[in-house]
This record gives structure tokens, C-alpha cells and sequence, in this order.
């Protein structure tokens, strides 16, 4: 079947398989024509009524396929403002993009996710990486335990306990290449014991979404509010698991509040559920005491994931499971048929950088840093641009901004930002932007404060 419609936007002719359901054949349409530019960001989709008549399915077809698109990132969506394409091409870097193009001319490059990658601790590394290995035995670079080298695992456990108040247990440790891989494995596990389908934060990290995704299960999209995720609705959504930030959702930056971590638990006991916890950047707080990990709560249902991508840097792919027994030994299995590792040497290096405490005096003094940057920005904004509203900062390396109705739109901010060498990020289905303050390098981190306040105190 195929099908032409012409909308306010551009006309577009959509191929809809003839196989499969209704609704996967017009998710996948919209995604291919969005994924090859046919259909540009910014592009308004018809109304589901409309977009229902036309292609002759039920209205309630065309609405869970753009709640799907929504959850996976293409789309972004406004009560009274209708559906549109998301700014793909900006919030989810492409991972065969090279670096070079999207970077030349830009000075500031506010990302939302990276931390200030001239701050990695090379000596403090290096050292760790020499007297590991000084002391590793032979065997511990062999093939070894597809969980992960048993001393980093030992540190991690250690580590999770005594930080983030975790139940951990090393032989429930699983390290992989960072969060994003840890969620894939789990997902993968969860559709191989029958998940069909899997809540998703709206709106969440694009990436994790299409890894969910990628794993073969359905994502329903999970409303969140200033309280954290919709929790509370879970049981309605008939899903099988659900992903969450309990600690600093993405990009909202919101905490999730107790009542909705009480029921999140009391979901997944009641109905066998699986919550799996992206606890990314939980150590970097600055005027709130810390949250403890949803996992402390309910060791069997919670799948926690950790990261060193925002303590450290993203480059060393290095991440962490806190895993429920069930899902043990599933994930083990996927791990032995695709053999995707941290490298030995990297765990011991990490593990010695544990022990020896090197990496908490790393985080401290990141925080500190990090602190000082928000406390400017923050400041600045008040004082220069009063209108502009951050939202999510007491934690984290970045803030989102809602701007303010009058002056340029998300999008155009960004247009006006590039031409100054700036790079922010605009967020699906918001009026808003990401500013990663914790990117900037530490020498250039003030005058990129100052180059971006300069923007906004002129625009709002
Ligand atoms: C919400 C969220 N979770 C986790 C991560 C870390 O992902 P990874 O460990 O795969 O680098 C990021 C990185 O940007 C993130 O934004």
C-alpha cells in the first residue's frame, strides 16, 4: 500500500509495507523518511485524525505510532501545537559522523553530555595503569570472566555500597562499555525472556531509546512532570520494564520524589517488572543531598547502570551492572556471542584508580569545579537574562533552558548561536535548550559563560 499526503509542511509520499501491523509499517515509513532528510526537522506532521483518514487506519494506530517516534526521539509534540520532526541530526550524534565537520568554527560547544574532557586525570591514570599492572597476575590477561576482572568488580561493589547506598554485590557485577551498551544488554535479555514492552521516560536521551528499541521491544512512552517520571502509571501501561533517571532525569534534570520511587518499587514487585536505573551522573550534586540508588530498595527488579563517561571521560567507554540474579546469566549469554569488552588493562587501571581512592579525590575536585561554573552561569542569567529559566541544575554537567515566548524560538537561538561560534542543543517537543557548562575546557569556561550570556541577555 502506498499512500500521499500533502500536510501544512512539505508533501510527502509515505510506503507503507502491506506486511507486519498497520502501526509498525507506518512507524517505520515515518522513521526512514525522517532518517534520509525527505522529511526535515521542524517539518509539522498531520493531525492523527487527519493522517488516520488519509491512510484509512484507525485513529488510535497513527497515535501510539507517533507516541512511539516521540519516545524514540524523531518527534517532538506540544498540547495545541501539534506534532513535528525533531532536530535529529543534533540530538542524536550519529555514530559514523566524524567529529571534524560538525566541530569546525565552533568555539564553545556546549554538549549537554560531556564533561570537560581536559580534565581527565592522566597522571593519577597513568600511575594507577602502572602499578595494576605491576601487580596483575599473568592470567588476568587471558579471556577471563565475561563479568568483568573480579578486582574491579570487588571496587565497584565496594564503591556502589558505600556511594550510592547500592546492595551490591560483586558477583552481580557486570562491567561493560558504558551505560548505553549495560542498557542494550539488558533490554536484550528482558525480550529474550518474553518483555514486549518497555516504558521509556518522554522525553529521555534520544540514544537510549533507539538502543531499547534496537533490542526488539516496543517503547511506551512515561510521562514526566516536576516530580520525576509518571511512576504511578506504570501499572496501566502494561509494560514489562521501565527505564528511569531516579537521581537527575535526562534532560529535565528533575529528581524522582519518593512517593514515585515508593511506587516505581511497588510496580515492579506487584507485577514481576524489571526498573532499570541510569544512575550517569549521580556524584556530580551540588545543593542537594545526595539521592541514594532506586536499586537499595528492590535489589531483585532493579537493573542499575553506572557510568565513568561524566566522572571521567566518555572515550573510555567503561561502565557498570548492578544486576538482579534473573538476569545474570541471560546477559552473560548475549555477552559470549558478541564478545564486547572494557580491555583488561583498562579494568585494572580503573580498579587501582578506585582502590587507592584516586577517583573519589578526582570527583571531588570535578565537583567543586563544575559547582563553580553552574553557580556563574546561574548568576549571570539572573542578572542579565531574567527571563531565561534554568531548570535541573543542582546536579549534573549541564542545565536546560526554557526560553521565554517573546524573541527567537529554540531553533533560531541556535542559528544566532552558531553564527557566534557557539554550539547548544534544542530540545524535542520544547521551547528550550541544553547547555553542557561542564564541556567547555577549564581555561575557556568563563569566556564560553560570558559569550553565551552576551546571547541571551540580547535576545530575551
Ligand atoms: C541520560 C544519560 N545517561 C547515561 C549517559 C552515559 O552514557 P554512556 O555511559 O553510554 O556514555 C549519558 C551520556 O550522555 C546520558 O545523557
Amino acid at each position: 500500500m502506498s499512500k500521499t499526503w500533502t500536510t501544512s509542511g512539505p508533501e510527502l509520499h509515505l510506503v507503507l509495507a502491506t506486511s507486519g501491523s498497520r502501526r509498525d509499517a507506518l512507524e517505520s515509513a515515518l522513521r526512514s523518511a525522517i532518517r534520509d532528510g525527505r522529511l526535515a526537522a521542524g517539518s509539522r506532521l498531520p493531525s492523527t485524525r487527519a493522517l488516520a483518514a488519509d491512510l484509512g487506519v484507525a485513529r488510535g494506530t497513527v497515535v501510539e505510532a507517533y507516541g512511539q517516534l516521540r519516545a524514540e526521539g524523531y518527534l517532538g509534540a506540544r498540547r495545541g501545537a501539534g506534532t513535528w520532526v525533531a532536530a535529529l541530526r543534533v540530538d542524536v550524534p550519529r555514530p559514523s559522523r566524524p567529529a571534524a565537520p560538525a566541530t569546525r568554527g565552533v568555539r564553545f560547544d556546549f554538549h549537554p553530555g560531556q564533561p570537560d574532557l581536559s580534565a581527565f586525570p592522566r597522571a593519577a591514570w597513568t600511575a594507577a595503569l602502572r602499578r595494576g599492572l605491576r601487580t596483575a597476575p599473568d592470567a588476568s590477561l587471558g579471556y577471563g570472566d565475561p563479568r568483568g576482572r573480579p578486582e574491579l568488580r570487588e571496587q565497584l561493589a565496594l564503591y556502589l555500597a558505600r556511594v550510592r547506598g547500592a546492595v551490591a554485590d560483586p558477583e552481580r557485577v557486570v562491567v561493560c562499555c558504558g551505560f548505553r551498551h549495560g542498557l542494550s544488554l539488558v533490554c536484550r535479555a528482558l525480550q529474550a525472556r518474553g518483555a514486549k514492552r518497555v516504558a521509556i521516560e518522554q522525553p529521555c536521551a534520544p540514544p537510549h531509546g533507539a538502543a531499547a528499541a534496537a533490542a526488539g521491544v516496543r517503547l511506551v512512552p512515561l510521562a514526566v512532570d516536576e516530580r520525576g517520571a509518571r511512576t504511578d502509571l506504570l501499572r496501566r501501561l502494561r509494560v514489562q520494564a521501565a527505564v528511569l533517571g531516579p537521581a537527575h532525569q535526562y534532560p529535565l534534570g528533575v529528581v524522582l520524589q519518593p512517593d514515585r520511587r515508593a511506587a516505581a518499587v511497588e510496580w515492579a514487585r506487584a507485577s514481576g517488572g524489571v526498573v532499570v536505573e541510569d544512575d550517569y551522573d549521580a556524584e556530580l550534586r551540588y545543593d542537594r543531598q545526595p539521592v541514594g540508588a532506586l536499586q537499595a530498595l528492590a535489589p531483585e527488579h532493579v537493573a542499575y547502570g553506572g557510568t565513568a563517561s561524566k566522572t571521567l571521560v566518555p572515550g573510555l567507554r567503561l561502565g557498570w551492572l548492578l544486576l538482579p540474579s534473573e538476569l545474570l546469566d541471560p546477559i552473560l549469554a548475549f555477552r559470549a556471542v558478541e564478545d564486547v569488552h572494557v580491555p583488561a588493562t583498562d579494568q585494572i587501571a580503573f580498579a587501582e584508580l578506585l582502590r587507592s581512592g584516586a577517583y573519589e579525590r578526582h570527583v571531588r575536585r570535578m565537583r567543586a569545579r563544575y559547582r563553580a561554573r553552574r553557580d556563574r552561569l546561574v548568576g549571570m542569567l539572573r542578572e542579565r537574562a531574567p527571563a531565561v529559566r534554568p531548570l535541573g541544575a543542582a546536579a549534573g554537567l549541564r542545565v536546560l533552558l526554557d526560553l521565554p515566548a517573546h524573541g527567537p524560538s529554540a531553533s533560531e537561538l541556535c542559528e544566532h548561536a552558531a553564527t557566534r561560534s557557539l554550539l547548544l542543543y534544542p530540545v524535542a517537543g520544547r521551547n528550550a535548550v541544553l547547555v553542557g557548562y561542564g564541556a567547555l575546557p577549564e581555561h575557556d569556561a568563563a569566556a564560553g559563560l560570558h559569550a553565551l550570556c552576551d546571547l541571551l541577555a540580547e535576545s530575551y
